[in-house]
């Protein structure tokens, strides 16, 4: 089976491509990405030789190159992952999230639909979106697969808008499709411009760490290997045209998470307790912030068997372990473009 998997080189994608390499030598997994800032071959190296594996280079929003790509190797089977996935990018520079997540998903769907036009029996169109779609919680509630989309965000809107479009290329031309909805992931080879990463980076650095507003807003974390899992199982068992809501069952306020993080860092870098804590410090908050995010993952539970396989406790001293003994992956990350963003971001 050929499969086209796209955004393989960042964060959720490096992982879903090593999950398919080594599980399964009968796929040839072929991995699209662009190499943007968040894009990264070094999350690649240690499958990068391996006879299943062919990466491409290329802009997902390149309608001809995407055509032809997809007459040369007649994909059957697409996970995309490709996106701008950053929140706070999107409320800087809204358009370029239009652009690849709504515009490149569309040149992908519209390839998918011309190779295989009448002929879609064991074809698939997976596609990954987000929990953020379905916009904000208060103190109670869950996130269902039927809840209503309600983004709130430019990058949320643009991945609601995704979503819609997949779906709609199901009714209309009976594409078989997929769309799983995860929560907040964390683990090895995250930008550090996300929550975790940006925060382990700055305790290393002895830099302040910018809780934004009050610090009470609640998001679900799930370790990213356990994600790529869930992909893998629905890839192989989930129902066409269904929709799976993936999350760690597993809820933590920014600062109680933040605290957390702090304790840990200090016992891992012998530093004296309560030493990273005192880098917290509240800056403004992110417009159109949502208060909470939890998800009900009841159903690829019930109807897959899937469950997340490590605490958030052990998730996170993985996760640490992973980026101290990554400083040259980190470094290399951070240097160059990174330290504009970040000043135009926290000044
Ligand atoms: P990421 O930003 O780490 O990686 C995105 C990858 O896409 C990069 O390798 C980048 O080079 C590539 N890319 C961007 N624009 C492209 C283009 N125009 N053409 C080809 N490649 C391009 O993102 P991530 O956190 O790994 O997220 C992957 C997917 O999962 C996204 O669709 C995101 O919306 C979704 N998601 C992320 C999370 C999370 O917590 N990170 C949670 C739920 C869903
Ligand atoms: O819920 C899934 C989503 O999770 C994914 O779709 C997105 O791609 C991913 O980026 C993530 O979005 P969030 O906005 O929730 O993640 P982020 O790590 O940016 O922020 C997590 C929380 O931490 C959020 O409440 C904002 C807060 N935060 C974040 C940063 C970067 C801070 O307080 N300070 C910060 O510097």
């Amino acid at each position: 089976m050929k499969i086209l998997i796209t955004g393989g080189a960042g964060f959720i994608g490096s992982h879903v491509v090593r999950q398919f390499v080594n599980n399964y030598p009968n796929y040839h997994i072929f991995n699209l990405d662009k190499l943007t800032y968040a894009g990264n071959l070094e999350n690649l190296k240690d499958i990068e030789n391996k006879p299943n594996y062919t990466f491409i280079k290329a802009d997902i929003t390149n309608e001809t190159f995407i055509n032809n790509l997809f007459e040369k190797h007649q994909f059957e089977r697409v996970i995309h992952l490709a996106a701008e996935s950053h929140v706070d990018r999107s409320i800087l520079h809204p358009l370029a999230f239009v652009n690849t997540n709504v515009i490149g998903t569309i040149i992908l769907l519209n390839a998918f639909k011309n190779t295989w036009e009448d002929n879609f029996k064991n074809k698939l169109f997976y596609h990954i979106s987000t929990d953020e779609v379905y916009g904000a919680l208060g103190q109670t509630g869950l996130f269902k697969e039927t809840t209503a989309y309600h983004p709130n965000s430019p990058y949320s809107a643009s991945k609601a808008s995704s979503d819609h479009f997949v779906r709609a290329y199901g009714e209309t031309y009976g594409i078989p499709y997929v769309i799983t909805n995860c929560s907040n992931n964390y683990g090895p080879n995250q930008f550090p411009e996300k929550l975790i990463p940006l925060f382990i980076n700055n305790i290393i650095n002895n830099k302040p760490l910018p809780v934004y507003g009050d610090g009470n807003y609640t998001r679900d974390w799930l370790y990213v290997k356990d994600h790529a899992v869930a992909i893998d199982l629905v890839f192989h068992k989930g129902k066409n045209l269904e929709t799976y809501n993936i999350g760690g069952f597993n809820e933590w306020k920014n600062i109680n998470l933040v605290t957390l993080l702090c304790q840990q860092m200090d016992k891992k870098l012998n530093r004296e307790k309560g030493a990273s804590e005192k880098l917290i410090t509240y800056v403004k908050d992110r417009p159109g912030h949502d208060l909470r995010y939890a998800i009900d993952a009841s159903k690829i539970n019930k109807e897959l068997g899937w469950k997340p396989s490590v605490t958030f406790e052990q998730g996170l001293d993985k996760t640490i372990d992973w980026y101290l003994e990554n400083e040259v992956w980190l470094k290399s990350v951070t240097s160059g473009d990174y330290q504009s963003y970040y000043d135009r971001q926290y000044s």
